[in-house]
């Protein structure tokens, strides 16, 4: 967590002014970084926890991610609430839960307080979306 408040302060939000940041710690002891890329075309933007695991599958192919912390909040003030990837990320992150084949323990918060875990993506989107399908 003390990794994604860091990389918090890297993000990029100036038109949400909503910063995240996120860690991940692979099986190797490598700590990537994220956070969150926003664009004038808003949609080109991209999440935190999105920028750090593709960033980990362009520069790590085949090292596990063991896990993932992420914190968020605004840029003003402190937000105590446990803050969760949205359904995108849960999608991208699920992918490579099942392309590993070991889960990833995600740990979120706000900018301060309490910290939420998981210890697996799979826990937080049930009825996922997968190859199988395909
Ligand atoms: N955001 C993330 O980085 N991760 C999430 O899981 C939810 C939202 C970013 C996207 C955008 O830059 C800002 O937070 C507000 O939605």
């Amino acid at each position: 967590m003390q990794a994604a408040i860091k990389a918090r302060s890297n993000a990029y939000a100036p038109y949400s002014n909503f910063l995240v940041g996120c860690a991940l710690l692979l099986e190797n002891g490598t700590i990537i970084h994220g956070n969150n890329q926003e664009n004038a075309a808003y949609p080109s933007g991209l999440c935190a926890e999105r920028v750090a695991i593709f960033a980990a599958g362009a520069n790590y192919p085949g090292v596990s991610v063991v896990k993932m912390a992420i914190t968020a909040g605004p840029v003003e003030g402190d937000f105590e609430e446990p803050v969760p990837p949205c359904g995108a990320c849960r999608q991208s992150i699920a992918e490579y839960e099942s392309r590993q084949s070991s889960p990833i323990e995600l740990l979120f918060m706000g900018t301060s307080g309490k910290v939420a875990r998981s210890k697996s993506l799979g826990d937080l989107l049930p009825l996922i979306f997968d190859r199988n399908y395909l």
